[in-house]
C-alpha cells in the first residue's frame, strides 16, 4: 500500500501552562530593592508593557511545564500521547545539558519509540520547531507531532541586572500537528545571523565539571530592539509573499511577546489595527520560546482565534534568529 503525503499540516489542538507563582511588578521592585537594585512599575510598564511574570518553583523544570501544556494540547486535539510519532521541544533552558528535554518529556508522557529532540533557536525556537515538524509531516516522516516551547528563564537571570531580570518569565505552550488536505501551515520564513551572537546570550559553558564563563543572560537591549523591528517586518512580508497572501488577509498577528512597543510597531508597519494583535506580554513577560504558543493557546481559549482564521506567528531573538509562519488555524 502506498501512503500519500498530506498537502498541509494543521494545528489540531493547543495547550499551555504558567507556573502558579506570579510576580507583579510591585513584587519585583521589592525583590530587587532587597539587593539594592532600583526599578519601578512605571519604568517596566512604560518601556515594555509588562505588568507581571510567572516563575517556576525550585525543582520544577522545563519538561514539567511542557508536560502540562502537552497534555492540554492532546486533550484539545482529542488525541493520546500514544498517537504522537514526533516530539520537538523548543527551549534554551533545558532540564539537563543532555539528553534533550523532548526525550525527558516523552518519558513523562509515558510513551517511547518516536523521535524526540530539542530545537535551540532561543525566542525564535517555536517557529523553527513548527517549521521542522511541518516539513516532516508533509514529507511523510511523521504523521502527528507535539511541538512545544518551554522555558524556565528565571534560572538564568541576573537579579543584580535590572536591564534584563524584570523582562523574562517561565512557561510552556504546545500544539498538536496533523497532516491534512485542508490548509493549515501555508508558508514559513526562517533566518539567523550569527554575527550578532553577543547582543543576546548566556556566554557560560560547562567544562571539566565546572561552569566556565558567565552562566547568566546578557542582553544589549537597544541593539536587539533595533534589529527586531526591522526583521519582524521583513519576515512578515516574506512569508505573505510565499503564501500568496497580503496583510489584509491576516486575522491575527501573534509576535514573540518581548516588548509591547516592538509588537505595536510591527502591527503598524503591516497596517494592522491593534485589535488584531494578540498580547500576553503584560501578564507573562518574555517567556522566550514559550511566548508564541502560550499566546496562541490563550487566544484560542478566549475565543479570539477561531477555526479558519489566518494567523501570523513571528519569532525573534538570540542567535540572532528570526522567522515567521503563516497558517490557517
Ligand atoms: O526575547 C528576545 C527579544 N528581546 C527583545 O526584543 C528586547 C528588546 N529590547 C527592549 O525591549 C528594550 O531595549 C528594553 C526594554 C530592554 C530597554 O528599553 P529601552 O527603552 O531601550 O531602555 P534603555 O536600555 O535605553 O535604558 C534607558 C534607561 C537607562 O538609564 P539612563 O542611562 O538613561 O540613565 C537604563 O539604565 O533606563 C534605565 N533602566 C531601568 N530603569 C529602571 C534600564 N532598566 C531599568 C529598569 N528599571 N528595570
Amino acid at each position: 500500500m502506498t501512503s500519500v503525503s498530506p498537502r498541509y499540516t494543521r494545528i489540531a489542538g493547543t495547550g499551555s501552562h504558567l507556573p502558579p507563582r506570579r510576580l507583579s511588578n510591585a513584587q519585583m521592585v521589592q525583590l530587587l530593592a532587597a539587593r539594592g537594585v532600583e526599578t519601578s512599575d512605571d519604568w517596566i510598564v512604560e518601556r515594555t508593557g509588562i505588568r507581571a511574570r510567572h516563575f517556576a518553583d525550585d525543582g520544577v523544570n522545563a519538561s514539567d511545564l511542557a508536560l502540562i501544556a502537552a497534555q492540554q494540547a492532546l486533550a484539545s486535539a482529542g488525541r493520546t500521547a500514544a498517537e504522537i510519532d514526533l516530539i520537538i521541544v523548543a527551549t534554551s533552558t533545558p532540564d539537563m545539558v543532555f539528553p534533550s528535554t523532548a526525550a525527558i518529556l516523552q518519558a513523562k508522557l509515558g510513551v517511547a519509540g518516536c523521535p524526540a529532540f530539542d530545537v535551540q533557536a532561543v525566542c525564535s525556537g517555536f517557529v523553527y520547531a513548527l517549521t521542522v515538524a511541518d516539513a516532516m509531516i508533509r514529507s511523510g516522516a511523521a504523521t502527528r507531532a507535539l511541538v512545544i516551547g518551554a522555558e524556565v528563564f528565571s534560572r538564568i537571570l541576573d537579579f543584580n541586572d535590572r536591564t534584563t531580570c524584570v523582562l523574562f518569565g517561565d512557561g510552556a505552550g504546545a500544539v498538536v500537528l496533523e497532516g491534512s488536505d485542508q490548509p493549515g501551515i501555508l508558508a514559513a520564513d526562517l533566518h539567523a545571523d550569527g554575527r550578532h551572537v553577543g547582543i543576546l546570550c548566556v556566554p557560560g559553558t560547562v567544562s571539566g565539571g565546572q561552569v566556565l564563563g558567565d552562566p547568566l543572560l546578557k542582553m544589549d537591549g537597544q541593539a536587539v530592539f533595533k534589529l527586531a523591528v526591522t526583521v519582524l517586518e521583513s519576515a512578515a512580508r516574506a512569508v505573505l509573499e510565499k503564501a500568496g497572501r497580503t496583510e489584509a488577509d491576516i486575522d491575527w498577528l501573534i509576535p514573540h511577546q518581548a516588548n509591547i512597543r516592538i509588537m505595536n510597531g510591527t502591527a503598524r508597519k503591516l497596517k494592522l489595527p491593534t485589535d488584531k494583535l494578540v498580547v500576553t506580554v503584560d501578564e507573562h513577560g518574555n517567556t522566550s520560546a514559550a511566548s508564541i504558543p502560550l499566546a496562541l493557546d490563550h487566544a484560542v481559549r478566549n475565543g479570539s482565534v477561531k477555526r479558519g482564521d489566518t494567523v501570523m506567528l513571528e519569532g525573534v531573538g538570540g542567535g540572532f534568529t528570526w522567522g515567521a509562519v503563516l497558517l490557517d488555524y
